[in-house]
């Protein structure tokens, strides 16, 4: 057989056996009453994947939900999936109905952050995680962590000085760090170097193909995040040792009366890293872009953050009080979450068949509430692409705005990362004079025919993209001066 026979052979039973599986699905939703909701599911097998990603998913999402409404249909990345983008059905999926959504990820991913990490789970393990984990980041566990994230705040900005920055690059060292505080306590620079090294190697196969062949970004990912598992075994048998008790999330997942096995504790370290550092310091690098480009907002958090500053001897540390006097800077992290809505969405899979408002979400379909529609709703918030932190004088409607997710998984770092936030901008206004320097970056780079990438797997080397698609994250350089 011919090479082209062979190709059609093949095409004519993958396209007989994607038929036979829409007809077996059709009669098993056929025995439910009930439609499905509005929407194409597109080509057999890549369903819309090539349209979601020749354009911005954001585009996509928005022309589907103006032509199908709130919930719809779609088939992407091999998934028959439902969206949906209304406030309602948003709770229904992550809050009133959660045991009814489990949350999903690629099995590739599982293996790279560790199967026994928090995102992967429901039910008891869940709950038991989610209690320890809380434990470390509410309110009256972080506000001793203030003048230590201050210190990696101040050495972060020592070392900008007089330099042009990639500030995506350098927030990531900033959170990096943060987060080991967070999880060791004031031990985490014995451990920052080799962490830091293991971890790095671990994210770059994070979006690689999952094949574990020698050689593979796959493979040496794999290999980093073994060695990760054992400096981990290796800090643990030392504490063990010390016999001493801490505060931090180390010490709340090795004082849980059922003790946590090492690997599982290894696994939600791993994770938590994970959801913590790139989230915040994307965050943070947004902060930087709309100060930058609204002169009157940045001057009046300057002026917010110097009153704070004035009752202070030169050198005197922030206070857990001072974080909590600094209304308009928390108001410009809230309008930047939303306007960035830095995760546009997040993926949920039914355990069942379930029914929403006439509707059927068949078992085993993906569900994905879409928070950056939800945030770009001009119903919701009017004139929504335009960054005004006035907005937040009055707080969002229920279930509209949902930055942290909401329900079961919402974000229990919160709290944690609008402090390491609000103690960034606390130093970064008070004592420095900062500018966004996107067009010299761009003609600075042309010039050397190089062009500076980002972190996303989807913008290569080379890329003369100004703007990254899937985040949106600009290649925003950042020059600081200090301000006296
Ligand atoms: C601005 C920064 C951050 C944003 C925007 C963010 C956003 C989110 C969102 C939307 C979720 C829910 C995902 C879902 O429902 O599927 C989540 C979960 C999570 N986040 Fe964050 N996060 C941030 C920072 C952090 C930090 C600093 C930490 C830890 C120190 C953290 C730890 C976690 C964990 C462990 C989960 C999983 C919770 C669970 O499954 O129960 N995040 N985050």
């Amino acid at each position: 057989m011919d090479i082209s026979a062979l190709f059609l052979t093949l095409f004519a039973g993958s396209l007989f056996l994607y038929f036979l599986r829409c007809l077996i699905s059709q009669r098993r939703f056929g025995s439910s009453k009930l439609p499905l909701p509005p929407g194409t599911m597109g080509w057999p097998y890549v369903g819309e994947t090539f349209q979601l990603y020749s354009q911005d998913p954001n585009v996509f999402f928005q022309s589907k939900q103006k032509r199908y409404g709130s919930v719809f249909k779609t088939h992407v990345l091999g998934c028959p999936c439902v969206m949906i983008s209304s406030p309602e059905a948003a709770k229904f999926v992550l809050v009133t109905k959660s045991h009814l959504f489990k949350p999903t990820f690629p099995a590739s991913k599982e293996r790279m952050l560790g199967k026994q990490a928090i995102f992967f789970h429901q039910g008891d393990y869940h709950a038991k995680l989610r209690k320890l984990v809380l434990r470390a980041f509410m309110p009256e566990s972080i506000r001793n962590m203030v003048p230590d994230i201050e210190s990696i705040a101040q050495d972060s900005l020592r070392s900008w000085e007089g330099t042009m920055i990639n500030t995506y690059q350098e927030m990531k060292t900033y959170t990096f760090n943060v987060a080991l505080l967070s999880i060791f306590g004031k031990d985490e620079v014995l451990y920052r170097e080799d962490l830091k090294r293991c971890y790095y190697i671990l994210e770059k196969g994070y979006n690689s193909m999952p094949v574990n062949l020698p050689g593979t970004l796959f493979h040496k990912s794999m290999k980093a995040r073994k060695e990760l598992s054992q400096i981990l075994a290796r800090i643990l048998s030392e504490r063990r040792q010390n016999g001493s008790s801490h505060n931090d999330l180390l010490g709340s997942f090795m004082g849980d009366k059922e003790e946590l096995t090492d690997e599982q504790i290894a696994d939600n370290i791993i994770g938590v890293i994970f959801a913590a550092r790139d989230t915040t310091a994307s965050v943070m690098s947004w902060i930087l872009k709309y100060l930058a480009e609204n002169p009157n907002v940045l001057e009046a958090v300057t002026e917010e953050q110097m009153a704070i500053r004035k009752d202070k001897e030169e050198g005197e540390s922030l206070t857990w009080g001072d974080t909590k006097k600094m209304p308009l800077t928390s108001r410009v992290i809230q309008e930047t979450l939303r306007v960035a809505s830095i995760l546009s969405f997040t993926f949920r899979e039914a355990v069942e068949d379930v029914e929403y408002e006439g509707y059927l979400i068949p078992k085993g379909w993906k569900v994905l509430p879409l928070f950056r529609n939800i945030h770009h709703s001009a119903d919701i918030f009017s004139n929504p692409g335009k960054f005004d932190p006035s907005r937040f004088e009055v707080a969002p409607k229920p279930n509209t705005f949902m930055p942290f997710g909401n329900g079961t998984h919402s974000c229990p770092g919160n709290e944690l990362a609008k402090l390491e936030m609000s103690i960034m901008i606390h130093h970064l206004t008070t004592k420095y004079r900062f500018g966004q320097l996107l067009e010299r970056a761009t003609g600075f780079s042309m010039g050397h025919s190089r062009f500076p990438k980002t972190d996303c797997p989807l913008c290569w080397p080379g890329s003369r993209r100004s703007k990254c698609r899937m985040t949106e994250l600009p290649l925003a350089f950042l020059y600081l001066e200090r301000g006296d």
